[in-house]
C-alpha cells in the first residue's frame, strides 16, 4: 500500500517535471526540441496514459516539421558542414527549410505543377538520362508577383526531392558592402555546391537594381558573371533555383543559362477555390456553402493576400459569435467596397442571390449597389 502511493508521487513529481521542461523549451520557442521531447512522451505514455500518448501522437502528425529548422534524426545534426555566416554581422547567409513532408501541397496551375513533376521525375530518371548521355535540368528560375508560391513550391520541391532547402535572399546580400556581397555569394553557393541540396537564390533581381550607382558597375559585373557560371556549372545531382517578380531587370545573359523558366501567375477561379478551402483547415465544412461567394471576392488577388483575409475571417467567427453568416457579410462589405469594380459587384449580388437567402436589402448594403439597379440586374440575369 505504502509502496504504490510513493510510487504514485514519484509518478506524479516525474509528469511535474516533464510539464516544467515542456514548458521551458515552448517559452524558449525550442519548436524542433519540443516536438523531439514529445515524441518521447508519447513512447513513455503508452505503458501508463495511453489515452494523453495518443492525443499527444495525433498533435505531432498534425502538425509536421515546419521550417526554419534544422531537424535533427537520432539527435544528430543532419548538416555536418556548419553554415556559412556573414563575417561582420555574424548571422547565417542562408535560411535552410527542411521540410519532411507537406500536409497540403501547394496549389499550382497545370502548367506549373507539370514543370515542377518534370524536374523530380528527371531527378528518380537520372541513371537512363546518363546512360543517354544527358543530365537532369539543373536550374531553374521561378517568375511571378509576390505571394503567388515561388518559395512554397521551392521548399515542396525540395521535400519532394528529400533534400533540404537553403535560400539565399539576395536583397539582404546586397545591402551590404558590396565587396563583401561578392564573397558572401561565393561562400553561400559553395556551401550549397558541397552539401546535396536545392539552392534558392531569391530575389535575384536585386543585383540589378544596384546598376544605377556607378561606382559599384565593376563589382556588379563581376557578381554577375560569379552568377553566370555557377548556373552553368552547377552540380548534376543539385538543383539551383532562382526567384524574382522582376524578370525584365535580369541580365539577358544570365536568364539565358537558366535550364527552366517557370512562370507563376495569379490563381483562376480553381485554384483560389482550392486553395480557400485549403486555407479554412478544420473549419472548412462550416464554411463550404460559402465557397462560391468567397472565390469571386478574391479574384485577381495573390494566395498570400486571400490567405491573411481568409485568416481574418477565421479569427472573426472564432471570437465572435460563431455566426458564419454575419462574418461573411462584414467580409464581402469591406472587399465589395475595396477591391471591386461595378460589374464585379454585380456579379456579386448574382451569386450572393442565388446562393444565400439575403434579402435583396441585404445585399444592397453589403455590395453598395443601388436597390434599383440590383432589381433590374437579377430580372435580366433570372430571364436570360
Ligand atoms: N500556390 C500556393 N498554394 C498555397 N498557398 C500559397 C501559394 N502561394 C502562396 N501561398 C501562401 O502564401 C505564402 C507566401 O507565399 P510565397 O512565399 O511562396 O510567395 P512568393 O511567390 O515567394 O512571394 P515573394 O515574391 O514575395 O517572395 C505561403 O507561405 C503560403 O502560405
Ligand atoms: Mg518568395
Amino acid at each position: 500500500m505504502n509502496q504504490s502511493i510513493t510510487g504514485e508521487t514519484e509518478e506524479i513529481t516525474r509528469f511535474d517535471k516533464e510539464f516544467v521542461q515542456l514548458a521551458r523549451m515552448a517559452l524558449s520557442e525550442q519548436t524542433e526540441d519540443v516536438r523531439l521531447y514529445l515524441a518521447s512522451l508519447v513512447r513513455q505514455y503508452r505503458r501508463n496514459r495511453l489515452p494523453l500518448s495518443r492525443e499527444l501522437e495525433r498533435l505531432l502528425k498534425s502538425s509536421p516539421a515546419r521550417s526554419g529548422s534544422v531537424l535533427r534524426r537520432s539527435g544528430r545534426p543532419e548538416v555536418t558542414e556548419t553554415l556559412p555566416l556573414d563575417s561582420e554581422s555574424q548571422m547565417s547567409l542562408l535560411k535552410v527549410y527542411r521540410d519532411e513532408a507537406f500536409p497540403t501541397p501547394p496549389v499550382l496551375s497545370p502548367n506549373v505543377r507539370a514543370h515542377l513533376d518534370q524536374l523530380i521525375e528527371e531527378r528518380a530518371q537520372s541513371a537512363r538520362l546518363a546512360a543517354a548521355g544527358l543530365s537532369p535540368t539543373r536550374s531553374a528560375i521561378f517568375v511571378g508577383q509576390p505571394g503567388v508560391g515561388k518559395t512554397l513550391s521551392a521548399r515542396w520541391l525540395a521535400s519532394r526531392l528529400g533534400q533540404p532547402l537553403y535560400v539565399l535572399d539576395l536583397t539582404t546580400v546586397m545591402s551590404s558592402l558590396l565587396g563583401k556581397t561578392g564573397s558572401n555569394l561565393r561562400a553561400a553557393l559553395d556551401f550549397a555546391k558541397r552539401n546535396r541540396s536545392v539552392l534558392l537564390l531569391d530575389e535575384i533581381d536585386a543585383v540589378a537594381k544596384r546598376r544605377g550607382d556607378e561606382s559599384d558597375v565593376g563589382e556588379l559585373k563581376r557578381l554577375v558573371t560569379v552568377m553566370l557560371q555557377e548556373v552553368e556549372n552547377w552540380p548534376r545531382d543539385g538543383l539551383l533555383l532562382a526567384a524574382t517578380n522582376h524578370p525584365e531587370l535580369i541580365d539577358p545573359a544570365l536568364w539565358r543559362r537558366f535550364d527552366q523558366i517557370v512562370q507563376f501567375g495569379l490563381p483562376d477561379d480553381r485554384a483560389l477555390r482550392d486553395a480557400i478551402e485549403q486555407f479554412l483547415g478544420p473549419t472548412n465544412s462550416a464554411f463550404s456553402r460559402w465557397l462560391d461567394v468567397l472565390v469571386p471576392l478574391f479574384r485577381g488577388e495573390s494566395f498570400s493576400d486571400t490567405e491573411r483575409a481568409i485568416q481574418g475571417l477565421r479569427r472573426r467567427v472564432l471570437l465572435g459569435d460563431g455566426n458564419v453568416d454575419s462574418a461573411i457579410a462584414e467580409l464581402v462589405a469591406t472587399r465589395a467596397l475595396d477591391h471591386l469594380d461595378h460589374d464585379a459587384r454585380l456579379n456579386l449580388a448574382l451569386v450572393l442571390s442565388k446562393h444565400t437567402r439575403w434579402s435583396q436589402h441585404r445585399i444592397h448594403a453589403v455590395t453598395g449597389l443601388a436597390r434599383d439597379t440590383i432589381r433590374k440586374h437579377l430580372k435580366v440575369k433570372g430571364a436570360a
